[in-house]
């Protein structure tokens, strides 16, 4: 598995390829399967759909690692705070008494609960070629936080940092955390990758106690377990910060709005990501990625975006894309 290979630092060329949210929108066949269900967490509960969209990338476009589709709001919903999506709005978080919550939260078992993620990663693990990894994922605590102490509206984080649950949630979240990411690698996922795509609009004073403690935490606790399974940190807009994060020995994933030449990070850090996803919408992109390969070159080297493809990526933008990337490196 090349994505094991270069996160294990056997191997540096060529840079595997995948793309953060593969499985998704932009794919008609994922369209298909999704006017399924109205039920956006009903899907993600559904293991023979979510097998089938996981593959769809990887059948289109053979790139070397899938993602188990799923979701971050998986945890809040069994957490006892339920999940909907509306159209072309995004998640909406049910109005609950944290309190009630937190006192029934620790009663719940993720790894009974989320039992359908694991028995969508087993049977994807079984059809993924054996050269192919299977990632698992989920939100750092504090991303998943500012979803449900803000009922989904994302724009309002200063009120999460003021929210009297916060704490109490975080610490919720970080047991709940480990355990779906362990849980993920007991069902055969290769790779993890935590998401903390809200991670910057936490203050630089309070970064320590809500970023990174909870991160060690969550990293120690899987590692206890499960020491071999890399991981990739994905802080959006906080790549800054990395240095002080080495000694965790994450690979990292970097968004668009760092120039890599000047992230300062020892040549052994494996890095992830960077090209823009509006660039890919728009068609403008092969000297970005001509840059990326230029610049990574010699060093560990996941090719990915900075975040998420977005819906209205052409699927021809995609497949010249995966050609360039291939042919320059
Ligand atoms: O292909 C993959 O990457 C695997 C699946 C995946 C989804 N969500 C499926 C999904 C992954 C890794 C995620 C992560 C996720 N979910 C994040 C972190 C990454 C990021 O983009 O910042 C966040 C913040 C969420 C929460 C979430 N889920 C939002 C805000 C939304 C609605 C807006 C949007 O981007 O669509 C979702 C819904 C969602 N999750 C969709 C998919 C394919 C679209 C819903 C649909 O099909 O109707």
């Amino acid at each position: 598995m090349i994505l094991c290979d270069v996160l294990k630092g056997l191997e540096n060329s060529p840079p595997p390829l995948w793309l953060m949210r593969q499985a998704g929108r932009y794919l008609p066949e994922y369209m298909a399967i999704r006017q399924n269900f109205d039920d956006f967490i009903q899907f993600c509960f559904t293991p023979r759909a979510c097998v089938e969209v996981t593959l769809q990338p990887i059948e289109r476009f053979d790139f070397d690692a899938a993602i188990i589709f799923s979701d971050i709001l998986v945890i809040p919903h069994v957490l006892g705070q339920k999940v909907s999506f509306q159209k072309n709005h995004g998640p909406v978080l049910e109005n609950v008494s944290f309190e009630d919550v937190l006192m029934k939260a620790p009663d719940v078992s993720i790894k009974h609960a989320l039992a359908p993620v694991y028995e969508a990663i087993t049977k994807t693990r079984a059809k993924l070629g054996s050269d192919k990894a299977l990632i698992g994922f989920a939100g750092a605590p504090w991303t998943i936080a500012t979803y449900m102490l803000s009922g989904g509206k994302t724009s309002d984080h200063s009120a999460c940092l003021d929210h009297p649950f916060l704490n109490s949630v975080m610490a919720q979240l970080e047991t709940s955390v480990t355990q779906h990411l362990i849980g993920q690698i007991e069902a055969g996922c290769n790779v993890l990758q935590i998401f903390d795509s809200w991670a910057s609009s936490v203050p630089q004073n309070l970064r320590d106690t809500y970023l990174y403690t909870p991160l060690r935490r969550i990293v120690q606790g899987v590692r206890s377990l499960h020491p071999n399974t890399p991981i990739i940190y994905f802080g959006r807009d906080v790549s800054g910060d990395y240095a002080q994060l080495l000694d965790l020995n994450l690979a990292f994933g970097v968004d668009q709005f760092v120039d890599l030449e000047t992230l300062k990070l020892p040549d052994t850090c494996v890095l992830q990501g960077n090209l823009d996803p509006q660039k890919l919408v728009d068609g403008n992109f092969e000297e970005d990625i001509e840059r990326i390969l230029h610049v990574m070159e010699g060093r560990p080297h996941i090719f990915n975006l900075g975040h998420g493809i977005l819906p209205q990526t052409p699927i021809s933008h995609v497949e010249k894309l995966v050609q360039l990337v291939r042919q320059n490196s």
